[in-house]
C-alpha cells in the first residue's frame, strides 16, 4: 500500500519524453478514404481544429511502435490519450493503417498481418475515418453525420484517459462497455492491473480494481454526486451528469468553456485523476484524486466499520456496533469488521438513522425511483435480510428508496456532504421505536414524570445550597469555591448567571498561594493577553494560571460566556483550561500545566533542538494540524486562533503539542468568523498579509500562521529576524526561493540531518509553502492540510508567498501606524480608528 503510494513528481505516463519520428508531408486532414493507407513515417491524422493528431509513436528507448491519437497543439504532443494496438506492438516502422470495406479500420505490420483491427456490426457503401477536436476517431458512413449511426468510434474503447464527451459506462442495447485500464508503466501503454468501470450489480457504483479486487468504490450516484465522491461539485470548468435507464448507464462530463482543457486518467498506481492543463506552466496540473485519502481504500474497516480519516486510527465501529474480534482490532487488522451490540430479533427490529456518511457498497441492493421514505421503511422491515435503506435520490429533498441486503461495508464519515442511512438495529437499541405504541407512550409518560420529579428535587437543593454557601466564610483551601465577595457586583442577574458557569471558580487566594503571589520566579512567560504563571495546589497538582490584561473591557456575564464555550473545547492538540478566577477587576485562566514548556524554547535554541528529532517534529506538526483543525471545524465555536505560533504550542510529557491560547480572540472582542476587525491582535511574522494590512481575518490567516510554524519547525529559524548571507527574504521567502531551485532540503535544521525522512521533510515544506501562499483563497483549509499530511497523493504547485519582498530595515517602519510591541515575539494588539 505504502510505495503504491509514494509520490510521484509527475503521475501522468504522457509527460514523460517521448520520440516521435511522424512527418506531416500533406496538408492537414482530418479524414481518412477507403483507398488511402496511413503509413508510420508517413503523413498524420489531424482533426479540423487541429487539437488532436492520429499517428504512430514510441516511448522510452523502445523501438516499439503504436498508433495513438495526441493532443496536437498542447504539451508538444507528448500527452497521448488513445491507443489501438496496446497489447501489439509493431516493432519497427513498417506499419500501416487502412481502411476497408465495409467499414473497418485495420492496422497491418510489415508482413501484411493484422495487428489491431475495429470492428462493426453494420456495413456501409461508402465509410470514411474521422477524427474529431473532442479526441474522437469514429468510422462512419460519408454521408451520415448521425452519431447514432457511427459504426465504430474510439470513445467506446478508450484506454487510460476519459475524456470530455465521452460515455464511460455501459450501453444496455449495444453491449459496448466503455471503461478505463491502466498502462502497465510510463513507457509502456500495454493494460496494467487497474481498471475502473461502472459495475451494475445492484444500483450502480464506479468501482476500480486490481486485476480482479476491488480497491476503490464510488458509492451509488445520489442525484448529486457519487456518495463517495465529496468533491465532486459544480464548477465553472466542465458540467457532469449520469444516466441511468434502459438505454445506458452511464457517467459524462461536457466542458462548459472550450479554451480548457481537462480530462481524467487512472495512473499507473490506480488512482483516478483529473487534470487541468495550465498554459502559464505548460503542464498538467492535478484538479482533483478520486481516491483522496486511505479512506478510500475498499473496505478498509470491514462490515459495519466506518472510516473517519480525523480518527486515529481512522477505523472504528458505527453507532451501537462493536468490534467483531476486538483482539484483532486493537491490532490495527480491521477486516474482521463490526458487529450489532445488541443482535437483532427480525420480529423487533427498527432503524437507526445514521448521518454524514458514505452509502455502504449497494453490490446487493435493490432499488425503485417511485416509492417513497416511508413505504421504503416499511418495505425494508418487512424481509428480514433488508439491512438498511435510504433515499434514492437526495435531491430535491429526496425521493426514492435504495435497500441493502446483506452486510453494510466499505463505510466512511464525512464532516461534509456525506448523506443519511437508516440501519436495521434490535429495536431495544434504538430506542423506542418499532415498540408498540401503547407501550411507547407508557414508557415516555413515565420517563417524562420521572424527570419532574428529579427537577423538583434539584432546584429545592439548589437553593438551599445557595442559601447555605452565602452564610459560609470564604475558604482557603477550598479549591473551587465560590468567591462571592467577588462576584457580589454580578449579584443582580442572580441564580441563573452564576449557577451556570459550568467551569470551576478559583478563588484568588488559593490562586495567589499556589502561585507564591505571583512570583517573579514563577512567571513561565508573557504570552499574549497576560503574563502567565507557574503554580501548585495544595493537593501537589500543577497548574499554569493566566493573568489576563486588563485591557478586556468584558463584563462579567460576556467573560463567563466565552469562558463556558471554551471550557466545551476538547481535544487532545488543545491545552485544557481546569477553570478561572476573577478578582475585582482581574480575570485569570487556570490551564493544565506542560512540563516541557513551549516549542519555540525547544527548536530555536541549539542544545534543546536536538532533542526534537524529525519524527517528533512531524509529530508536533501533525498535532497541531489537528488542533487548529478542531478548532475552525470540528467544535461547534468555530474559532479563530489569529495568534498561532511556537510560543503558543505547549509540549505535554510526551512531546504531544497542545494549542494554547485559543479562544482568547474572542474574549478580547470579536467572534466572527471572517470579519473585518477594528482590532488586530497577532505576531509578526506570523501574520497573514491580508490580516497584518487590513485586518481581515478568516480561518485561512490561521492557515498562513501555520504554514509560518511548519516552516520554523523544520528550519529551526525564526520568520521574523531571519538573515541570509545572499539576500533579505526572510524564512518564508528563503523556503520559497530553495524550494523554486529544487534545494529545499537544504532549509532543515542541522540538528535533524541525521533523524528526517526526506519525502516527509519535503512534504511538510511543499505543505508549508502552500499555506503561506499571499492569496487567502490559494491556501488549502486545515482540513486539506489534515488529509495532506497523512496522504501521499501529488500536491499543488504553490504559488508565490505572501510578504515576499525582499526587506529594506523594519527599524523605525512602525513609527507611523500606532502599534505597540516590545519585543520579537510578543504578541500586539492595534486599536485603529475607522
Ligand atoms: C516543447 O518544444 C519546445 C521547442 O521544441 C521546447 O522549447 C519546449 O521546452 C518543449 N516543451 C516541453 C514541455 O517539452
Ligand atoms: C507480423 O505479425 C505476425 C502475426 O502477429 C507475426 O507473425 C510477424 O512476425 C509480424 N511481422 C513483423 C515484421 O513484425
Ligand atoms: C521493416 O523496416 C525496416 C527498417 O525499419 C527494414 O529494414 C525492413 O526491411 C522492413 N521490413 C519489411 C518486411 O518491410
Ligand atoms: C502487403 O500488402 C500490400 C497491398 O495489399 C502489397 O502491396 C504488399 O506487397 C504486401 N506486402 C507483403 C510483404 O506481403
Ligand atoms: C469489437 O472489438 C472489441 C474489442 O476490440 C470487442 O470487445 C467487441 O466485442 C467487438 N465487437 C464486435 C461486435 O465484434
Ligand atoms: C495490486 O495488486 C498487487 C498484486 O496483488 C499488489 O502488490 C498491489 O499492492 C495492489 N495495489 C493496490 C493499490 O492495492
Ligand atoms: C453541459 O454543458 C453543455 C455545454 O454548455 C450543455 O450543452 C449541456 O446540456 C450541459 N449538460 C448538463 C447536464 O447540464
Ligand atoms: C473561456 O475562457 C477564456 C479564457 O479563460 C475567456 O477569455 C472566455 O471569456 C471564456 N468564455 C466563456 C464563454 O466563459
Ligand atoms: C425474538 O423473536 C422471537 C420470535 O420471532 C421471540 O420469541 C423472542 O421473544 C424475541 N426475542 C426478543 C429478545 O425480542
Ligand atoms: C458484494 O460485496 C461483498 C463485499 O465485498 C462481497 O462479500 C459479496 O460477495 C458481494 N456480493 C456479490 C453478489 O457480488
Ligand atoms: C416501484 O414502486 C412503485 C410504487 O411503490 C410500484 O408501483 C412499482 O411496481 C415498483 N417497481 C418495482 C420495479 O418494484
Ligand atoms: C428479501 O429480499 C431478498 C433479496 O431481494 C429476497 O431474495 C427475498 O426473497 C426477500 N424475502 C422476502 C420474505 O420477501
Amino acid at each position: 500500500m505504502k510505495s503504491l503510494m509514494k509520490p510521484q513528481k509527475i503521475r501522468l505516463a504522457i509527460l514523460l519524453p517521448v520520440f516521435f519520428a511522424v512527418f506531416t508531408v500533406s496538408k492537414a486532414d482530418d479524414t481518412l478514404f477507403q483507398d488511402v493507407v496511413l503509413k508510420d513515417g508517413g503523413n498524420t491524422i489531424v482533426s479540423s481544429g487541429g487539437v488532436f493528431e492520429l499517428g504512430f509513436f514510441s516511448r522510452g528507448t523502445s523501438s516499439n511502435r503504436y498508433l495513438g491519437i495526441w493532443f496536437k497543439k498542447i504539451s508538444n504532443g507528448t500527452t497521448v490519450v488513445w491507443v489501438a494496438n496496446r497489447q501489439n506492438p509493431i516493432p519497427d516502422k513498417n506499419g500501416t493503417l487502412k481502411l476497408i470495406s465495409p467499414g473497418i479500420l485495420v492496422l497491418v505490420n510489415g508482413t501484411n498481418s493484422t495487428v489491431w483491427s475495429s470492428n462493426t456490426t453494420t456495413s456501409v457503401q461508402n465509410p470514411v475515418a474521422q477524427l474529431f477536436d473532442y479526441g474522437n476517431l469514429v468510422v462512419r458512413d460519408a454521408n451520415d453525420e448521425d452519431p447514432n449511426n457511427y459504426l465504430w468510434q474510439s470513445f467506446d474503447y478508450p484506454t487510460d484517459s476519459f475524456l470530455p464527451r465521452m460515455k464511460f459506462g455501459k450501453n444496455l442495447v449495444t453491449g459496448v462497455d466503455t471503461y478505463l485500464s491502466s498502462w502497465a508503466s510510463p513507457d509502456d501503454p500495454s493494460p496494467g492491473p487497474y481498471i475502473t468501470r461502472i459495475d451494475l450489480n445492484g444500483f450502480p457504483q464506479i468501482f476500480i480494481r486490481n486485476v480482479s479486487s476491488p480497491i476503490y468504490r464510488s458509492g451509488p450516484w445520489n442525484g448529486l454526486r457519487f456518495s463517495g465522491m465529496p468533491n465532486l461539485k459544480p464548477n465553472p470548468i466542465y458540467n457532469y451528469t449520469f444516466v441511468m435507464n434502459r438505454q445506458e448507464v452511464i457517467y459524462t462530463y461536457e466542458l462548459l468553456n472550450d479554451s480548457v482543457v481537462t480530462m481524467m486518467v487512472l495512473d499507473q498506481q490506480g488512482i483516478l485523476q483529473r487534470y487541468t492543463w495550465i498554459d502559464r506552466t505548460q503542464k498538467w496540473e492535478l484538479y482533483l484524486s478520486v481516491q483522496i485519502d486511505n479512506c478510500d481504500t475498499y473496505n478498509l474497516c470491514g462490515a459495519y466499520g466506518s472510516c473517519n480519516i480525523v480518527n486515529s486510527p481512522a477505523c472504528g465501529c458505527l453507532d451501537k456496533f462493536e468490534p467483531k474480534f476486538p483482539n484483532n482490532w486493537n491490532d490495527a487488522d480491521w477486516s474482521g469488521g463490526c458487529v450489532r451490540k445488541t443482535s437483532m430479533n427480525c420480529s423487533s427490529d427498527a432503524f437507526q438513522k445514521y448521518s454524514g456518511i458514505k452509502l455502504p457498497d449497494t453490490n446487493v441492493s435493490r432499488f425503485n425511483f417511485s416509492t417513497s421514505l416511508d413505504e421504503c421503511q416499511a418495505l425494508c422491515l418487512k424481509n428480514c435480510s433488508c439491512m438498511a435503506y435510504t433515499s434514492a435520490n437526495i435531491s430535491n429533498g429526496g425521493s426514492g428508496c435504495l435497500m441493502w441486503f446483506g452486510d453494510l461495508v466499505d463505510i466512511r464519515a464525512y464532516s461534509e456532504n456525506g448523506q443519511d442511512i437508516y440501519i436495521r438495529l434490535a429495536a431495544s437499541d434504538v430506542g423506542g421505536e418499532g415498540i408498540g405504541t401503547a407501550r411507547l407512550v407508557i414508557i415516555l409518560s413515565s420517563v417524562f414524570v420521572f424527570m419532574a420529579i428529579i427537577l423538583c428535587l434539584c432546584i429545592i437543593w439548589k437553593c438551599r445550597k445557595m442559601k447555605w454557601q452565602r452564610k459560609r466564610p470564604i475558604s482557603r483551601s477550598s479549591r473551587y469555591g465560590q468567591n462571592w465577595h467577588d462576584l457580589e457586583t454580578a449579584e443582580k442577574s442572580e441564580s441563573h448567571s452564576k449557577d451556570d458557569l459550568e467551569l470551576p471558580l478559583f478563588d484568588f487566594v488559593t490562586i495567589a498561594d499556589a502561585t507564591g503571589n505571583f512570583a517573579s520566579h514563577n512567571k513561565l512567560g508573557e504570552g499574549g493577553f497576560g503574563p502567565v504563571y507557574m503554580g501548585k495546589l495544595e493537593d501537589g497538582e500543577e497548574i499554569a494560571v493566566k493573568r489576563l490584561s486588563k485591557e478586556s473591557k468584558q463584563g462579567f456575564d460576556e467573560f463567563k460566556n466565552e469562558l463556558n464555550c471554551i471550557a466545551k473545547l476538547q481535544h487532545r492538540n488543545l491545552v485544557k483550561l481546569l477553570g478561572c478566577c476573577m478578582h475585582e477587576e482581574e480575570k485569570m485562566l487556570v490551564y493544565e500545566y506542560m512540563p516541557n514548556k513551549s516549542l519555540d524554547s525547544f527548536i530555536f535554541d541549539k542544545k534543546q533542538s536536538k532533542i526534537l528529532d524529525w519524527p517528533l517534529r512531524y509529530q508536533i506538526i501533525n498535532g497541531t494540524a489537528r488542533g487548529l483543525l478542531y478548532l475552525h471545524q470540528d467544535s461547534r465555536l468555530r474559532i479563530i486562533h489569529r495568534d498561532l505560533k511556537a510560543s503558543n504550542i505547549l509540549l505535554d510529557m510526551e512531546m504531544n503539542p497542545k494549542i494554547s491560547d485559543f479562544g482568547l480572540a474572542r474574549i478580547f472582542g470579536g467572534n466572527e468568523t471572517a470579519a473585518n476587525t477594528m482590532r488586530v491582535v497577532g505576531t509578526y511574522g506570523y501574520m497573514a498579509p491580508e490580516y497584518a494590512v487590513d485586518g481581515l481575518f478568516s480561518v485561512k490567516s490561521d492557515v498562513f500562521s501555520f504554514g509560518v510554524l511548519v516552516l520554523e519547525i523544520i528550519s529551526g529559524k525564526r520568520n521574523r529576524g531571519f538573515q541570509h548571507v545572499d539576500h533579505r527574504h526572510n524564512l518564508v521567502g528563503h523556503a520559497w526561493r530553495l524550494y523554486k531551485e529544487d534545494k529545499a532540503l537544504e532549509l532543515i535544521d542541522e540538528s535533524i540531518c541525521t533523524s528526517y525522512d526526506p519525502d516527509e521533510v519535503l512534504r511538510s515544506i511543499h505543505i508549508g509553502l502552500l499555506c503561506v501562499q499571499q492569496s487567502p483563497e490559494d491556501r488549502p483549509s486545515m482540513a486539506s492540510v489534515v488529509v495532506m499530511l497523512g496522504s501521499n497523493y501529488a500536491l499543488p504547485e504553490p504559488k508565490v508567498p505572501g510578504f515576499y519582498t525582499e526587506r529594506k530595515l523594519m527599524e523605525g517602519d512602525t513609527s507611523s501606524s500606532k502599534i505597540s510591541w516590545s519585543t520579537n515575539e510578543l504578541t500586539f494588539t492595534v486599536l485603529e480608528a475607522r
